[in-house]
C-alpha cells in the first residue's frame, strides 16, 4: 500500500494564517500540522508517501521534511499547479502508485486513530470512513442502513441525509488511477472524491465501496475553530487529560 498526503491548495479560509506560509505547516501543538497525517500513515504501516503541495511554499516543505528518514518513511513530492479538487491527487500520483493499492490522507485531517489494521486487512475496492458529526453540512455527508451499505455520498449537502461525515481518509485499489482519468469534473469545476460525479460515487456504483465508522478523535483543521479545537485537542492530551 502507497500513501498519498494532499496538502495543495490555497486556504484562503485561513487568512492571513495562510498568507506567508501553508496550512499544512501551521502549528498544531507542539508540531507542524502535516506532521499528524505523515505520522497516521506511518503508524499504519505505510512508509511509501508521496506529498502533493502547492507551488508556493514548496521548499519549506523540503527543508522541514527532507528525504523522510527522520519519519521511517520515504518521502516522494509533487506539485499540484492549481487546486483542481481532491481526486486530482491520483491522476498527479499515477506514476508513483504504480500497480499498488493507495491510501490518501487529507494534509489537515487530524487523526487520534491507528488505521493500521483496516489497512493491512484491505484487500479490493474503496474503503472509506466515517464519524458522526453535528455539523455534517460542512462535509461529505454518507447515508448507509444498519449493515453498513452505503446508500448515498454527497458532497456539502444543504440537507444532510445523514450525520456522518466522510472524513479525509480513503482507501483504493489500483482501479482508482483509471477511474480518475475518465472522471467528469463537478459543477464546481473539481475532481471530486465524494461529489457528483466522484470516485467514491464511482465505487459505489460498482457496489465496491465499504464504509466503516472510526471510533478516536477527528479535526479536520480547516477553519480558525477547528484549527483552535485540534490544538486544544492534542495539548490536553499531552497533558494526560483526553
Ligand atoms: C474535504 C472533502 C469532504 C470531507 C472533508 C474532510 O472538504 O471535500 O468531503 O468530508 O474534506 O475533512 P474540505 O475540508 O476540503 O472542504
Amino acid at each position: 500500500m502507497k500513501g498519498i498526503i494532499l496538502a495543495g491548495g490555497n486556504a484562503t479560509r485561513l487568512r492571513p494564517l495562510t498568507k506567508i506560509t501553508s496550512k499544512q505547516l501551521l502549528p498544531v501543538y507542539n508540531k507542524p500540522m502535516i506532521f499528524y497525517p505523515i505520522e497516521t500513515l506511518t503508524k499504519a504501516g505505510i512508509e511509501d508517501i508521496l506529498i502533493i503541495i502547492a507551488p508556493d511554499y514548496a521548499g519549506q516543505f523540503l527543508n522541514l521534511l527532507g528525504s523522510g528518514k527522520e519519519f521511517g518513511a520515504r518521502f516522494t513530492y509533487e506539485i499540484q499547479e492549481e487546486p483542481k479538487g481532491l481526486a486530482d491527487a491520483f491522476r498527479i500520483g499515477e506514476n508513483f502508485i504504480g500497480k499498488d493499492n493507495v491510501a490518501l490522507i487529507l494534509g489537515d485531517n487530524i487523526f487520534d486513530f491507528d488505521f493500521a489494521t483496516v489497512v493491512s486487512s484491505f484487500e479490493s475496492g474503496a474503503l472509506n470512513f466515517v464519524k458522526k458529526v453535528k455539523d455534517p453540512e460542512r462535509y461529505g455527508v454518507v447515508e448507509f442502513d444498519k449493515d453498513m451499505k452505503v446508500i448515498s455520498i454527497e458532497e456539502k449537502p444543504r440537507d444532510p441525509k445523514s450525520n456522518y461525515a466522510s472524513v479525509g481518509f480513503y482507501v483504493y485499489d489500483n482501479k482508482v488511477v483509471n477511474i480518475v482519468k475518465s472522471l467528469q469534473p463537478s459543477a464546481r469545476g473539481e475532481l471530486e472524491i465524494n461529489g457528483n460525479p466522484s470516485v467514491n460515487n464511482t465505487y459505489l456504483e460498482k457496489k465496491e465501496l465499504k464504509v466503516s465508522i472510526i471510533e478516536g478523535a477527528w479535526h479536520d483543521a480547516g477553519t480558525f475553530d477547528s484549527l483552535l479545537e485540534a490544538n486544544n485537542y492534542w495539548a490536553m492530551k499531552a497533558r494526560g487529560n483526553v
